[in-house]
């Protein structure tokens, strides 16, 4: 498959990603018992799965969004910026179920994290579809990974290569050159 100039080989499909969600979803119901908490999505690559997690989870929950970028193309520029953030987001006393599409250096969770825990939740839960673990160097630890997956770029399932690329059912990896 053909994404601008690169190639992309189909790594992990439709409904491996589907099962891993559902068990997700078993965690979080088990996790928030008796709690209405706040899924708060990092756009944009987390769309589609806070889409079908929120539908894989039995218990009713505010839902809100923070757009934050830090990739160009194939590489993290290391700098993470804030498009829009919580300004307007009341989270005091609130359970958040922070939502990834993929944890790699950590950059955007370092400079996220803090931001959110001034707004003083009552607890952050972590989940990230997929962690690429030799890249990752940071301390946070992540509370639900659905994949670890090795350190290769991959599309998809809500990822993009240069823009495009998101709306694909399945994640799909780079193909080597
Ligand atoms: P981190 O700040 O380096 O942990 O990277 C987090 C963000 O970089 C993710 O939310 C993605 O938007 C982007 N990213 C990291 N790795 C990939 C990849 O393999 N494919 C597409 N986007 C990626």
């Amino acid at each position: 498959m053909q994404i601008h100039d690169k190639r992309f080989k189909l790594y992990i499909d439709e409904a491996k990603i589907q099962a891993r969600i559902l068990e997700i979803g078993q965690a979080l119901t088990e996790k928030m018992k008796g709690k209405n908490p706040v899924f708060l999505s990092i756009l944009n690559g987390s769309f589609v799965l806070v889409a079908d997690l929120v539908r894989a989870c039995d218990f009713d929950a505010e839902l809100s969004f923070v757009r934050l970028s830090s990739y160009d193309k194939l590489t993290s520029t290391g700098r993470v910026k804030m498009h829009y953030g919580l300004d307007d987001v009341d989270l005091e006393n609130k359970d958040i179920i922070l939502i990834e599409d993929i944890v790699d250096t950590g950059n955007t969770l370092e400079f996220f994290l803090p931001e959110l825990q001034a707004k003083t939740p009552s607890s952050i839960t972590i989940v990230s579809l997929l962690l690429k673990p030799e890249v990752y160097q940071k301390t946070h630890p992540i509370d639900i990974v659905g994949f670890e997956i090795p350190n290769k770029f991959v599309v998809g399932y809500g990822l993009d290569y240069d823009g495009l690329g998101r709306t694909l059912r399945d994640i799909w990896q780079l193909e080597e050159e």
